[in-house]
């Protein structure tokens, strides 16, 4: 009996312990980051296609949000249109739901945590961290062609909010990066170079996740 409960209560303490469980599966999540227009949705889905992962992207999460008629979409829509940053709270969940529905255990993060606040409270709430960040190193000149450019009808594609989102980068995701890069996490990839110059870089990091052919 004795030995019974040790096991019992070793199994339940292990449990509660546990880091980056979500329900019962043990989950591998990279931070993929870098300034708007940096390039991180195109390289993404290069990364799903060579190495299974799945790709969440808070902000197409947070637009699927408002054409959803959700309670929240007003506030998220305008929040996008002045380049801010929404409450941790709502794209936490929107993240977390995502990973939840999915039945793989490997995920592309993008463009989260864009602040202090969205990385502790994601921290806090989901005990998950981060095997790696991936920082994708861009000119603002160079971003702001890319942007301009882009054509997806975006409301927040435009020279106005543009600057503003710049500067939100600047003053509140830098800090997010330099906290990583504090610990270790942060791989940098010059993302000035053309799509698939980077991706060979991209390559080259997620090497040890690689599908393994059976
Ligand atoms: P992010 O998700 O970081 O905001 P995107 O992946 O949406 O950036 O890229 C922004 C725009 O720039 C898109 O139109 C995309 O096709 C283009 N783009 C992405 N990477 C590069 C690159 N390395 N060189 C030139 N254009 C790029
Ligand atoms: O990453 P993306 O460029 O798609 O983000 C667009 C906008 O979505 C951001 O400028 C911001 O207003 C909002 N967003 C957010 N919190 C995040 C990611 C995106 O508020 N973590
Ligand atoms: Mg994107």
């Amino acid at each position: 009996w004795f030995f019974v409960c040790l096991m019992v209560e070793t199994l339940f303490f292990m449990q509660v312990v546990a880091e980056n469980m979500l329900g019962d599966k043990k989950v591998t999540v990279v931070f993929v980051l870098g300034g708007p227009g940096s390039g991180k949705g195109t390289q993404c889905s290069n990364i799903v296609e060579h190495f299974g992962f799945t790709h969440l992207s808070a902000g197409d999460l947070l637009r699927a949000e408002i054409k959803s008629g959700s309670e929240n979409g007003t506030m998220i829509e305008n929040m996008i249109k002045e380049g801010k940053i929404v409450p941790s709270e709502v794209t936490i969940k929107l993240l977390q739901q995502a990973m939840i529905k999915n039945e793989n255990d490997k995920f592309l993060i993008d463009g989260f945590p864009r602040n202090e606040e969205n990385r502790a409270a994601f921290e806090n709430v989901t005990k998950i961290s981060p095997a790696f960040v991936l920082f994708f190193n861009c000119s603002e000149e160079e971003m702001e062609r890319r942007l301009l450019g882009r054509n997806e009808g975006r409301v927040d594609d435009n020279i106005e909010t543009i600057r503003k989102r710049f500067k939100v980068f600047v003053e509140s995701s830098l800090p997010v990066i330099e906290y990583y890069d504090a610990k270790d996490k942060v791989k940098k990839i010059d993302a000035a170079k053309p799509i698939p110059e980077v991706f060979e870089d991209v390559k080259a990091i997620f090497a040890p996740y690689a599908k393994v052919i059976v």
